[in-house]
């Protein structure tokens, strides 16, 4: 089956080192880009609570859940710093002609 590629927005309007909430459908996803100019994607939501992440830290690799503290390398999806201890599901995405695209496989 070919994989599926949705727009999340123009590459620009996500800063270095930031990260954005990006809903499609009944998902929610964080959508972050690293200081060195890559992006990622995980699940939206904490892996603790239901708590959105882009409302969180971005730090290195590293977000921050805004409610408690936990932390996830957006990298890989792997808990970082409890009270999160479930890594995230991460999703493939690429940048092409200045957007960037998710594929929710
Ligand atoms: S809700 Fe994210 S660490 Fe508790």
């Amino acid at each position: 089956m070919q994989q599926e590629w949705i727009e999340v927005c123009k590459a620009g309007e996500i800063d270095e080192e930031d990260v954005i909430r990006f809903d499609h459908g009944s998902q929610s996803l964080a959508i972050y880009r690293s200081e060195t100019d890559q992006y990622f994607a995980t699940e939206g939501f904490c892996t603790h609570e239901k708590v959105h992440l882009s409302d969180g830290l971005v730090m290195g690799s590293i977000i921050e859940c805004p409610k408690h503290n936990g932390r996830f390398d957006y990298t890989t999806g792997i808990a970082k710093k409890t009270p999160a201890c479930e890594a995230l599901k991460t999703f493939p995405v690429k940048v092409e002609n200045g957007a960037v695209f998710v594929s929710l496989g």
